[in-house]
């Protein structure tokens, strides 16, 4: 079905790889788009509690945009190419079922805004982020100016936007850029580990505090009144109702997503 990406799904947890390992998992446009198709699968299928996002191999998470597929584009082109980006790494960060990234390598270009468009990110010791499309007389297209400012605030991002410097696991931990470095090996168990304790959280809950804390970050939304309106809709789920019922009768909780 797919060509660049694979998937797999282990119990509720669905593991999308990049597949690209020769060409260190570089994002041509067909890449992205599937992407896009496996995520917006993924957020209404009821056997998916929460998705991994990865990359083939263990040098490359990815290694950004395929530069080779752009080098000749126009004006009118590149637009496209970084509108194309955005509708679909917004479609991660929208998702809403959790979506960590585990970042096993590069995560160099679009693939550091690959992984900053996931809710959460765990990285591999060997893992190494950086935004080097200066070096290349370019920007960032596919949110990266925007997210890493959210994400360490806008002076290291300016630092690291405009010198284009590759920083390691340990230092992107240091400024709040990933979430938690595992050795190699036990990258993608730490991901399960996390997402299996949001999996036995009530699922309309998880997919409102993606909305709500989304809504911090949307220069169009009011985050306060967002929330004053999703806490206000979980009241009449019937997750709601099993949480409390559970709370007061002690006993664990059988949450079934409506
Ligand atoms: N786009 C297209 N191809 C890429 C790529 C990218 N972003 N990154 C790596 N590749 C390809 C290389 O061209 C090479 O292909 P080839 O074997 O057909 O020549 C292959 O992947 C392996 O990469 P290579 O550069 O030989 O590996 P390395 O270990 O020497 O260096 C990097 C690794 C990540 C430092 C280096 O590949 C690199 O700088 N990549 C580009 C990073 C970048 O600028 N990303 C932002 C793009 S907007």
């Amino acid at each position: 079905m797919y060509q660049n990406i694979t998937t797999e799904q282990k119990g509720k947890i669905l593991i999308v790889t990049v597949n690209r390992p020769d060409k260190l998992n570089a994002l041509n446009k067909n890449t992205i788009a599937e992407i896009g198709v496996a995520i917006n699968a993924a957020s209404t299928d009821n056997s998916v509690g929460g998705i991994i996002l990865t990359g083939a191999g263990t040098k490359a998470f990815v290694a950004g945009a395929d530069i080779s597929e752009f080098a000749a584009y126009s004006l009118e082109e590149g637009k496209a190419l970084s509108a194309h980006g955005h509708a679909v790494f917004n479609s991660i960060e929208a998702c809403a079922k959790p979506v960590i990234a585990a970042v096993n390598g590069f995560a160099l270009g679009g693939g550091c805004e690959l992984a900053m468009a996931c809710h959460m990110r765990v990285a591999a010791e060997n893992a190494k982020f950086g935004q080097p499309e200066v070096k290349l007389g370019l920007i960032p297209g596919y949110g990266g100016t925007q997210r890493l400012p959210m994400l360490i605030g806008k002076s290291k991002a300016m630092e690291l936007l405009m010198t284009a410097d590759v920083i390691d696991a340990n230092e992107a931990h240091r400024l709040g850029l990933v979430n938690h470095v595992v050795p190699q090996d036990n990258l993608i168990a730490k991901c399960e580990e996390i997402l299996n304790k949001i999996i036995d959280m009530a699922p309309l809950a998880i997919g409102e505090i993606v909305k709500t804390v989304n809504a911090c970050y949307d220069k169009e939304s009011n985050g306060y009144t967002t929330e004053i309106e999703r806490f206000g809709a979980c009241f009449v789920t019937n997750d709601f109702k099993e949480g409390t019922e559970a709370f007061l009768g002690k006993r664990k909780a059988e949450f079934k997503g409506n």
